[in-house]
């Protein structure tokens, strides 16, 4: 007998990346799209193409470099954004489009000011337009659960008449119950007498803490192919979280009777690299990938489990990629050891690369007494985003400060033409006067934010990860940065943001940088 899939959609770079705060470069879409390949995700939605030109890029990049999963563009239902999301995806192994159109009275009457038949014209028009580019193409009737169901039976079935190969159905406010929204899943098998032609999917929000809840009882329901994003990411309180959708039909496969394409193992490395390219912590209790998912703190506890794991844990940590904290190198470790682990972890390294990450680790291994695998993903973050952003390098960073000095910060960087340049500020803080140091130099001062500082491990010697997120003519610029000392953590990532918002906006028209 064939197997029952249920088809695993990843929007972390398109719903995920509507998130507020959220804001990532083509290729740092393009690294989590090929960790989302290795998790082994059936469609990611890698972007919104018409929406700018670094989506449509995004798009284009991932869906000729990512050649097994499908590929999807997302859509409004317009000739113009049809037309961009099929250019974007003319490379692509296996694109789909993705069009979505309003379907609730209350955005018919409130945003969109058209009526039923207006808006059924639209949608078969852009599904029909979709159709003669690529032969996948998914709608979504947006606000449905909210929508009236006379009215979503008859869009569904037109939209399937006209191409459609996927229905996804978005509980786009996060409105739904269970089992209301498992009834009207129910519903749309019952009344769309074409529903046999498509998949039908469900894209849920968490404005209730109910998007995974929904989306489990939907495919409880029928339903073959569930929407979400890694760590719960999304618009407002967030889409419905992919590790857990994941790991419930996994874990409770007696009830759900279905399977997934997804290596499990890969989770919490995608969690991580998802959590680091966002620059959003991930909660502590956060099921599946929160630090404190399988920790037992009770003595009860921890006593069965030591004797059965089974007693309190209902998954084997190792099994959604948890590897614990174990020592692997150490300052003794040599290029073999470290190109071994990171391969372990997933990461192939050219010699020249490995030369270049091997000091790294050098001057890391010196610092700290056991460098973990979090450590080491940790590097090759920090490795990847100076090779990626090009720009400025930090050279040096001193800060002198204490209770009764004024906070002074020495900073030197290395400009994009390899010229040392250096120069001293002071500031409110020693953070202050670091960035103060750095804009002094680089020419411009963007405001701030948002400063966030945590540590990637635990123990006084763990590795400190600094996000800012800074704003300048009304954009907003992520920078990350890693090390042993949070100050220069602070500098790496002030200088990041600042080196993407000369990547976006140019060199300021007279840079104060000093030689
Ligand atoms: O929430 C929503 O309705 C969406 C659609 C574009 C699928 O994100
Ligand atoms: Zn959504």
């Amino acid at each position: 007998m064939a197997e029952d899939k249920v088809i695993i959609f990843d929007t972390t770079l398109r719903d995920g990346e509507q998130s507020a705060g959220a804001g990532m470069t083509v290729d740092e879409k393009f690294q989590i799209a090929m960790q989302l390949d290795r998790l082994g995700v059936d469609v990611i939605e890698a972007g919104f193409a018409a929406s700018s030109p670094g989506d449509f890029e995004a798009v284009s990049r991932i869906g000729s470099e990512v050649r097994r999963p499908i590929i999807a563009s997302l859509s409004r239902a317009n000739p113009n954004d049809v037309d961009r999301a099929a250019e974007a995806l003319k490379g692509a192994a296996r694109p789909r489009i993705h069009v979505f159109l309003s379907s609730s009275d209350n955005h018919l009457l409130h945003q969109m000011r058209k009526n039923h038949e207006e808006v059924l014209g639209m949608a078969v028009e852009s599904v029909a337009r979709a159709k003669r580019y690529c032969p996948d193409v998914e709608f979504s009737p947006m606000d449905a659960s909210r929508s009236g169901q006379e009215f979503l039976y008859r869009i569904v079935e037109a939209v399937i008449k006209a191409g459609a190969t996927t229905v996804n159905i978005p509980d786009s406010v996060g409105y739904a119950i269970p089992e209301q929204f498992a009834e009207l899943i129910r519903g749309i098998f019952n009344n769309v007498p074409n529903i046999d032609k498509a998949v039908v999917s469900v894209h849920c929000h968490n404005d209730l803490g109910l998007a995974v809840a929904n989306s489990l009882a939907a495919v409880r329901a029928g339903a073959r192919q569930v929407e979400g994003c890694i760590n719960g990411l999304g618009e407002r309180a967030g889409n419905a979280a992919l590790e857990e959708i994941i790991m419930g039909l996994h874990t409770r496969k007696d009830l759900f009777g279905v399977t997934t394409n997804i290596d499990t193992t890969q989770i919490v490395p995608t969690s991580r690299l998802v959590s680091e390219t966002f620059g959003f912590p991930v909660q502590y209790n956060k099921a599946i990938v929160g630090m404190n998912a399988f920790r037992h703190a009770s003595g009860i506890h921890q006593d069965a489990v030591l004797k059965e794991r089974t007693t309190f844990e209902i998954m084997d940590p190792e099994s959604v990629g948890w590897r614990g904290n174990s020592l692997v190198l150490g300052k003794l470790s040599g290029r073999a050891g470290l190109r071994a682990r990171l391969e372990q972890l997933g990461y192939k390294l050219s010699q020249e690369e490995l030369t270049l990450v091997f000091q790294s680790f050098k001057s890391l291994a010196d610092k700290k007494r056991e460098v973990t695998d979090m450590d080491l993903e940790m590097l090759m973050a920090e490795e990847r985003r100076v090779t990626d952003t090009g720009g400025y390098r930090l050279d040096l960073v001193q800060v002198h400060t204490g209770t009764s000095e004024i906070p002074t910060a020495t900073v030197r960087l290395i400009t994009p033409e390899g010229t040392a340049v250096s120069g001293a500020a002071t500031g409110n803080g020693p953070v202050d006067a670091v960035c103060k140091g750095v804009a002094n130099l680089v020419g411009v001062e963007p405001a701030l934010d948002e400063y966030i500082v945590h540590s990637v491990t635990g123990g006084l010697d763990a590795v400190g990860h600094v996000t800012f997120r800074l704003s300048h003519n009304g954009r907003l610029y992520v920078g990350r940065g890693a090390d042993t000392d949070i100050l220069v953590a602070s500098a790496k990532a002030y200088l990041n943001a600042l080196n993407r918002l000369l990547a976006a906006e140019g060199a300021p028209q007279q840079a104060t940088a000093t030689t």
